[in-house]
């Protein structure tokens, strides 16, 4: 596969302009790391079923996770999470103030629809990939995941309600990674739904370990605080640990099972990549 670390770092937003760190910051949170799990996702699918696409791939594989890293400079401003570390570096907001990293938030948002504009797929693959990045992203998918549990900070919700509020903040962005992947390649629609689908049960997977991760890494270890979710409605707040960390094996054992009954070629694609994941709950 393409090296996506290098790919990112040759296509950049580049803006001239007289602000002395605008670019900069704008690149800074990118540039930072983090596991690229939604493009790598993205790319699995296209590389098991079109792997002559790969190279066009890239682009809306960056879009993802341009949105995505929008999504984590704005949750840790003071206002949201207030966090001070983020994939191992200083959040944009202690570097640069709240303004710019409201800013380079904005931008990277709209910088990622700008991505998928240019990629070289035909109008109506162009169309659909907007689409299913906003829709899943924005108004009713990661924003309103935000909101919820924002808003519901210090208030218990119930079981059915963090799972609704963990599949909008994560689930849908992670399961519009898999969907993207299979509209480049022109996969039938119950196959898009079926990759969609499973999306949102590792989406919420992947956040209920995020939340089991909070609780049991140190900062160094996850790159961003820990112990920071105890007014959250997270998977431990309202199971505590051990019960978390079982809802989190059930959730992958139910993945595990579906992947087998998936068409060889995308469970090859996606097999390598989700072995390192579905268990990370389990990992010290
Ligand atoms: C963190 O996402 C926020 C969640 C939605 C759980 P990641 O765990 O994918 O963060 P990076 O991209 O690796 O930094
Ligand atoms: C954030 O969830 C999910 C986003 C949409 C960015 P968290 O607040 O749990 O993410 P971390 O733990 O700060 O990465
Ligand atoms: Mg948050
Ligand atoms: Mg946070
Ligand atoms: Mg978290």
């Amino acid at each position: 596969m393409v090296d996506f670390e290098n790919f990112i770092a040759e296509n950049l937003p580049r803006i001239e302009s007289f602000h002395p760190s605008y670019e900069e910051a704008l690149a800074e949170m990118l540039l930072a790391g983090g596991k690229r799990f939604r493009p790598r996702l993205l790319l699995s699918v296209v590389e098991a079923c079109e792997p002559l696409l790969v190279d066009s791939a890239m682009i809306p594989a960056l879009a993802l996770e341009v949105f995505h890293t929008y999504s984590l400079i704005h949750d840790d401003l003071p206002a949201m999470d207030d966090a001070p570390l983020r994939r191992g570096h200083p959040t944009l907001h202690t570097r640069y103030g709240d303004a710019l990293a409201i800013l380079a938030g904005d931008a990277l948002n709209t910088f990622a629809f700008e991505l998928l504009a240019d990629s070289p797929f035909r109008d109506d693959v162009k169309i659909r990939l907007v689409r299913i990045l906003a829709e899943n992203g924005g108004t009713g998918g990661m924003v309103l995941g935000q909101a919820l549990d924002l808003y519901f900070e210090g208030e218990a919700l119930s079981l059915e309600q963090v799972e609704e509020l963990h599949r909008n903040k994560t689930a849908k962005l992670i399961a519009a990674s898999l969907e993207m992947g299979a509209v480049i390649v022109g996969l039938e629609p119950e196959l898009q739904q079926e990759l969609y689908d499973f999306g949102i049960e590792l989406g919420l997977l992947f956040q209920v370990q995020d939340d089991i991760l909070d609780a049991t890494q140190s900062s160094e270890e996850a790159g961003k605080p820990t112990l920071h979710d105890t007014e959250k409605n997270s998977f431990v707040t309202l199971l505590g640990l051990d019960e978390a960390m079982k809802y989190a094996d059930r959730l992958a054992e139910r993945l595990v099972g579906q992947l087998e009954s998936y068409e060889p070629r995308l469970r090859n694609a996606l097999e390598p990549l989700l072995t390192s994941y579905l268990w990370r709950h389990r990992q010290d």
